[in-house]
This record gives C-alpha cells, structure tokens and sequence, in this order.
C-alpha cells in the first residue's frame, strides 16, 4: 500500500518541508515521502549534481521541487537558503535536520579535525537548521525531525564522534521542544537502523560485516529509506498533533541486542 493513500492529499498540499542533506540516502528517502503526500519540498546538499539528480526524482512525483547548494556547517547559506525556499515555495512548516557525514575510526587513531567534523555537521548543522527557519516554523506552526542513531544512546565501536553528536541532538531536540512549543512548533527525532543502500551502510559494512550486522536485528533485514519517510510524514500529520520531544526507534529493534555483534564485525574488519 502506498503512503498517499493513508493520507488525504489535502493535509499536505499547502506544506513546505525543508530536507537538509536531502540529495541522497535515508534523507532522499524521506523527501520522497513528503512528495508522495503532496507537499511542496525543498532539499539541500553540498554537491550540485547530487541535488540536480534527487530534484529530478522528486519532480517525478508531481510536486513543486527546489534545491539549493548548502552546507549545513555554513550558517549564513542555511539561512540564505531558508529566504529563498519562502521565496520559492512559501513558508517552511516542516523541517528536517538530516545532513550527516560519518566513517568508522578508533578513537586513538581520529584527529580532532576528524572528530570536530563530524560533530560540525551532524550537532551544529542541526542547530543552525533550525535557528535559520525558526521564524519560518514559528510562522506556520511547523514541525522539526531530526535524524539521529543508535549510536546516540549506545556506544559503537569506531563511531565515539557520531554517538558524541547524535547524543548532542536528542538532548538538542528536547531542548527545543521545552522552548518553542509555546510558539506551536513541534520537535522530534528518528532514529534509523541500518537502511538499505544508504552510504552509512557501504561506509559502515562490507558484506561480511553485514552479515553480522543483520543476526543483530531482529526483523533480520536492513530498513528501506521510505520507512523512516512514513515515520517523519506521520510525525508532521494531524495524527501526531501532541507528540513532541519525542524519539521514535525504527530500526527492526535493532536496538534490543545492543551493540555487541556490530563492535565484533568492526574490530574484525
Ligand atoms: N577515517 C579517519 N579520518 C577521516 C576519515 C576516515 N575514513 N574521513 C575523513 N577523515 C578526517 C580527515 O582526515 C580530516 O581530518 P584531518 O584534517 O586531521 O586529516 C577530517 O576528517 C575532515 O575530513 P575532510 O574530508 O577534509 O572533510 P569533509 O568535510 O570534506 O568530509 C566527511 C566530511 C568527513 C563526513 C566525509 O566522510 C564525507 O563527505 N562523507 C560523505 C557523507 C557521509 O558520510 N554520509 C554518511 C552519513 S551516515
């Protein structure tokens, strides 16, 4: 069954999501979403031909599309980027803080260039989101999911800057979450398990290591990136009206067996 027939196309038709990070992967997945239900949606990214591909896809579900080249440690072209998206779509209602980099590394062997930029991206990328379409998102009201991981709650091997930024994020969402809801704005997180295809998977395990990867899970399959998209479309409907400081786990209870086989595939690799 497709998303758009859970939804009446009416709820999404006036919305505007931003997608940060939405060129590709998990986050790709989840614009996808947004414009299977008729919102107006709006990504950005660092590399240009990435967005001119995912635009086309997305314009390929018969919504209006706009990209703009940003990077997310850049607060200034966030922010230039969030005018133009009002300018382009109207006024942000749904944003999502998705922009991520990451690679597997021993944290005695990681430079703290390396560790900052992922912290960089991932925690400071996320603040200066939603800092650049606070006024937007108090406007309309809107919504704000951002995309953290298993990693933020328990320790993974070769991953100390993503658990240290993905933690920063959850603790980041709630604190929003205590201060803007008095303007209506709500604030979520996901949480993804390994997700099919996505370059956090090909960065995170060979086939070998997948192997492991999947005994870990107890639906013994990765996650499709449309399935984090129902759970941030769900997010931003009416049916989630009360929901807020909230995290959402989708990831085949992955969670459940902790992190022991995902260390052993690492450290054997
Ligand atoms: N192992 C160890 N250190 C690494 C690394 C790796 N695999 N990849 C990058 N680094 C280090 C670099 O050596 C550099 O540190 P240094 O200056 O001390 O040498 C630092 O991280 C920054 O790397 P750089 O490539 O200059 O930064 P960037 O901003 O161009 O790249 C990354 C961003 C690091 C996140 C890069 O991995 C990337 O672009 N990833 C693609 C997106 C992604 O990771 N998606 C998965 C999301 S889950």
């Amino acid at each position: 069954m497709k998303i758009s027939e859970y939804f009446p196309s009416e709820v999404f038709k006036d919305r505007t999501v931003f997608v940060t990070g939405g060129g590709s992967g998990i986050n790709l997945g989840i614009a996808k979403s947004y414009a299977a239900v008729g919102a107006k949606v709006a990504i950005c990214g660092r590399t240009e031909e990435r967005l001119d591909q995912a635009k086309g896809e997305l314009e390929a579900l018969g919504v209006k599309i706009h990209a703009v080249v940003a990077d997310v440690r850049d607060y200034e072209a966030l922010q230039d980027a969030c005018d133009e998206i009002h300018v382009a779509l109207g006024p942000i209602s749904d944003l999502v803080c998705g922009a991520a980099g990451n690679f597997l590394c021993p944290a005695n062997e990681m430079s703290a260039n390396a560790f900052r930029t992922v912290v960089d991206i991932d925690l400071i990328g996320t603040f200066n989101a939603t800092r650049a379409a606070f006024e937007q998102l108090k406007e309309t009201h809107g919504c704000v999911l951002m995309v953290s991981a298993g990693q933020a709650y328990m320790p993974y091997s070769h991953q100390a800057h993503a658990g240290a930024a993905k933690a920063g994020i959850e603790n980041l969402a709630k604190n929003l979450a205590l201060e803007w809801g008095q303007y209506g704005i709500r604030v979520n997180t996901v949480v993804p398990g390994p997700i099919e295809g996505t370059e956090g998977v090909k960065r995170l395990t060979d086939e070998k290591q997948k192997h492991m990867l999947l005994q870990s899970i107890p639906l013994k399959r990765l996650g499709l990136p449309e399935e984090i998209g129902q759970v941030a479309v769900f997010l931003s409907s009416p049916m989630a009206a009360y929901i807020t400081g909230s995290q959402i786990v989708c990831d085949g209870g992955m969670n459940l067996s902790g992190s022991a086989l995902f260390n052993m595939a690492v450290n054997q690799a």
